[in-house]
């Protein structure tokens, strides 16, 4: 047991392969050096006492069994239950968070903020992190249950396993995770805020997910990894257009391994900008925010440039050539380290 720990966690940034980890299917995340710092010190009594630092508000429940809220309070009172539920000790503590993603940007801030919770309630407790694919199953019950997204691990697992300098290519089949080396030479990652916020809860990312649902039972498969292109191609719309994204989104997942293997950042670009079309084509979760931002990024000599996470606004991201300058508002993006205590 502690009596005072910090523990971080980054936000994420995804390569290419959106909205595959509910489908079994390919990603290519990275974590990003900024993310969701939370301190925890030990108190007496039951309760465990949360302030969001930054929106200078609070919350207090009963550690021994936390009840149900909205916003940022679902988030602190679902990492404690969970924790609970999973068999780990919660203690009563005053929680400090305090965050440098913006929140509804894209970015996962939410993952950032369940991951660090989790991690600082478990060294409160002296208690060793399960491993990645546990804890993130932790924090995704977190948003399935206590905020009503039903994401799937890509956030949590980019979090928990991203390096400095490394992608990570993540497989939701058989949760193999690979690193690879994010070699950009002089070119440059950017996220653009499209200035349209999100909540996943809210936005159509639930019945994305449930129309992937229904392809597969048109299909008789229980998960569109298995889908054969040409039977997708006769189920009706809109679950043709939503299988025949995942699809070519898994495929374009192993393609920019290879490009990114062979150094070939004309060919990423290209893969971004196809895998942009088919989301706002096929999966329909762009918005006309998120297409100015994408024009600006285009018109800045972006290679390519695409709707990042969930979708229904947040951010853009694209790969500048050396020498383009980022427009007005563009925020350059490296991968960082992964969560951990500080
Ligand atoms: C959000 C979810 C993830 C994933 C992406 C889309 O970020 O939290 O689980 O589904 O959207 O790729």
């Amino acid at each position: 047991m502690s009596q005072l720990v910090h523990a971080f966690a980054p936000g994420r940034v995804n390569l290419i392969g959106e909205h595959t980890d509910y489908n079994d299917g390919l990603a290519l995340p990275f974590a990003i050096e900024d993310g969701v710092t939370v301190t925890a010190t030990l108190a007496t009594g039951g309760l465990i006492e949360a302030i969001a630092i930054d929106l200078g508000e609070r919350d207090s429940f009963d550690a021994a069994s936390p009840q149900p809220a909205a916003g940022w309070r679902a988030f602190v009172r679902g990492a404690a239950a969970e924790l609970r539920d999973a068999g780990f000790d919660v203690r009563p503590a005053r929680l400090e968070l305090s965050g440098t993603v913006p929140r509804g940007s894209g970015l996962s801030s939410s993952a950032a903020l369940e991951i660090a919770l989790c991690l600082a309630l478990l060294g409160l407790a002296g208690d060793e992190p399960p491993e990645a694919v546990a804890l993130a199953r932790i924090c995704s019950a977190v948003e399935h249950r206590w905020v009503g997204a039903q994401t799937g691990l890509l956030d949590q697992l980019a979090s928990l396993c991203g390096a400095a300098g490394t992608a990570v290519r993540i497989d939701f089949r058989s949760l193999a995770i690979e690193r690879l080396p994010l070699a950009l030479g002089e070119h440059r990652l950017v996220v653009l805020d499209s200035g349209e916020r999100h909540a996943h809860a809210e936005s159509g990312y639930n019945e994305r997910r449930s129309e992937c649902a229904r392809a597969c039972t048109a299909l008789g498969i229980d998960s569109l990894r298995d889908a054969e292109p040409a039977a997708v191609e006769e189920l009706p719309e809109p679950l043709r257009r939503r299988a025949r994204h995942v699809l070519s989104e898994n495929a374009r997942v192993d393609a920019a391994v290879t490009a990114l293997r062979a150094g070939d950042l004309d060919e990423l670009g290209r893969l971004l900008d196809a895998s942009h079309a088919s989301l706002r084509d096929d999966y329909a979760v762009s918005t006309a925010a998120v297409e100015l931002a994408v024009a600006r990024l285009r018109d800045a000599g972006a290679l390519g440039a695409r709707i990042m996470g969930g979708g229904f606004g947040g951010s853009v991201l694209a790969l500048l050539p050396p020498g383009a300058a980022a427009p007005a508002g563009a925020v350059e993006v490296r991968p960082g380290a992964g969560a951990r205590l500080l």
